[in-house]
């Protein structure tokens, strides 16, 4: 198992993980990777690509103040081994490097209560805030909830 850096040679293997995720989205996060604001972090198990996550440093709009996890995705087949919670340890455990205390993620409470169960169990908190839309996918808007955790 191991947790690297997406790089410009990655495009493919991003797709692998997750097919919908356009090259427009990849050259933003790479370039914004470069300016030292995003970690784009790819999951290999076997040389075989199947979870990524793009940490960012400065939050999101609702939470500036502490690190933001988006875009979190395990490849269908490999879900349920274990390997979201592998990269979401990862970015704990750089953000605890760097000194920095708290890290969060939003979450569509109702189309994905299951996977706010398992951020839950990871110790992930509701911060009391209201539901807002994060984004729009497809003309369908996505109603998030931000949970965090103190590490
Ligand atoms: C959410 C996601 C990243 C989890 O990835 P993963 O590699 O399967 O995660 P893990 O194996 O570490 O943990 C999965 C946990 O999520 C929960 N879970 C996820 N889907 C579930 C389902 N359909 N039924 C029940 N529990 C589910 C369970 O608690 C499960 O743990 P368990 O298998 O020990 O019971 C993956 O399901 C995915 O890519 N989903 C689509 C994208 C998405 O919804 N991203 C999150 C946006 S907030």
């Amino acid at each position: 198992m191991n947790i690297r850096l997406a790089r410009v040679t990655d495009y493919e293997t991003l797709k692998k993980i997750k097919p919908s995720i356009s090259d427009r989205i990849i050259e933003e996060r790479l370039s914004r990777q470069e300016e030292g604001k995003v970690e784009f972090m790819i999951l290999e198990d076997n040389n075989e690509p199947v979870s990524f996550v793009l940490l960012k440093w400065e939050g999101k709009k609702t939470h500036p103040e502490y690190p933001d996890m988006e875009d979190l995705y395990t490849k269908g087949e490999f879900r349920r081994k274990g390997y979201a919670t592998l990269l979401i340890k990862e970015c704990e455990k750089r953000v605890k490097e760097k000194g920095l205390k708290k890290i969060g993620m939003a979450v569509n409470p109702d189309k994905n209560s299951k996977v706010k169960v398992f951020y839950e169990k990871l110790g992930y908190r509701h911060d009391g805030g209201k539901l807002y839309v994060d984004a729009v996918y497809n003309g369908v808007e996505d109603w998030v909830i931000d949970l965090e955790k103190e590490i």
